[in-house]
């Protein structure tokens, strides 16, 4: 009994020891490896009188749950001393100041969405999004665009392949399908605003295959086109930051509505300035219109008990002409000197009290 009470110290300081990782490991190979020294000493315990053995099992047993216990804690207190000691060679010297050249700012596409929003939900309009692959009902056939309609072609539709049973998926061409989504989810009244990327397989100096929309619906038993221009006035004035522009409604043909029309406002182009709200020159700026009975039939609604109006419009555009931004195809070119000339910054929030832009 003794020599094993020594045998336990002797282990026990050498566990203490060790200096290293490496030394502890060898340490424990030794003692409680294939073939160390404890290990040995318990194959050898077959050969004693049951009685003696079970005293001897035992009192080993409890030498090696020690000496374990012992490599382990030793084990922890090194690995947590060399941690230590490398997080005190690795500061990070954080009071050094940012590098101003770094700074990001917001791109007009999404400070002129920001500003819409603003103003639409001061209206009382929520935002309302939908997936940018639909489906052929969603896009067109719902919006009152069968499937031979010139309408079609218009739209120069990115087509994703045929699905099994003959129907196919589009990359939207218009925020329009949101219209048909919110309509077929909620009762009205609606009132939403739809701000989105569509796709048209299109590409020059004033059209790029994936453009942003914004759309919005109003649906209710009496809304009336009156009501459609009174609030696409309020936009418009308060978008441009100026107030009487002249706003002309042009007859036009949407199919999906009826009568529609498209809005242009009053400009003048004097020394190859662009200045809005003044001058005789019009701009077009967005397309509107009373929602076909087609469509309110199409999504459920009872043309008889309902009615509202839709508008749509291209952001890319209306941030061109707020902002001066002379190409289309630069908003997606990522260039940094651009960003850094046309963009915002980013904590001033476009709110309608407090300003939009500035
Ligand atoms: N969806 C139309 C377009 O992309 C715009 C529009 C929306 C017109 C709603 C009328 C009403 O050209």
């Amino acid at each position: 009994m003794d020599n094993l009470a020594s045998l336990r110290d002797q282990i026990l300081s050498s566990v203490a020891e060790a200096a290293t990782l490496e030394d502890l490991d060898q340490v424990r190979v030794s003692v409680l490896g294939k073939k160390g020294q404890l290990t040995s000493m318990m194959k050898s315990l077959g050969g004693l009188a049951p009685d003696e053995r079970r005293e001897r099992g035992q009192a080993l047993n409890a030498v090696k749950d020690d000496v374990a216990t012992a490599i382990d804690a030793r084990k922890i207190s090194m690995e947590t001393e060399a941690l230590n000691a490398k997080l005190a060679t690795e500061q990070v010297d954080i009071t050094l100041p940012p590098r101003p050249e770094a700074a990001g700012t917001i791109h007009p596409i999404s400070q002129t969405m920001d500003e819409i929003l603003a103003i639409f939900s001061q209206m009382g309009f929520t935002v309302a999004e939908g997936p940018e692959i639909e489906t052929d009902f969603n896009n067109f056939t719902a919006l009152n665009i069968p499937e031979d309609h010139p309408a079609r072609q218009m739209h120069d539709t990115f087509y994703l392949p045929e699905q099994e049973d003959g129907s196919r998926y589009v990359l939207r061409t218009h925020t329009s399908p949101v219209q048909v989504r919110t309509m077929l989810g909620q009762k009205p009244p609606i009132r939403i605003i739809a701000p989105g990327r569509t796709y048209r397989c299109d590409s020059d100096m004033t059209h790029t295959p994936m453009f942003h929309q914004v759309e919005g619906l109003v649906i209710d038993k009496a809304t009336h086109f009156g009501h459609l221009k009174g609030c696409l006035l309020e936009f418009i004035e308060t978008y441009f930051e100026v107030s009487n522009v002249p706003v002309r409604y042009r007859p036009s043909f949407f199919p999906f509505t009826e009568p529609s029309a498209e809005v242009d406002i009053g400009c003048s182009r004097k020394n190859g300035e662009l200045r809005i709200g003044e001058g005789d020159d019009w701009l077009e700026i967005l397309g509107c219109g009373m929602v076909h009975p087609n469509v309110l039939t199409a999504c459920g609604l009872d043309p008889n008990e309902y009615q509202g109006f839709a508008f749509g419009m291209g952001i890319e555009r209306i941030a061109m002409l707020k902002y001066g931004i002379p190409d289309l195809r630069t908003f997606f070119d990522a260039d940094l000197r651009w960003l850094k000339h046309y963009g915002f910054v980013p904590l001033d929030v476009p709110t309608v009290t407090g300003g939009l832009s500035r």
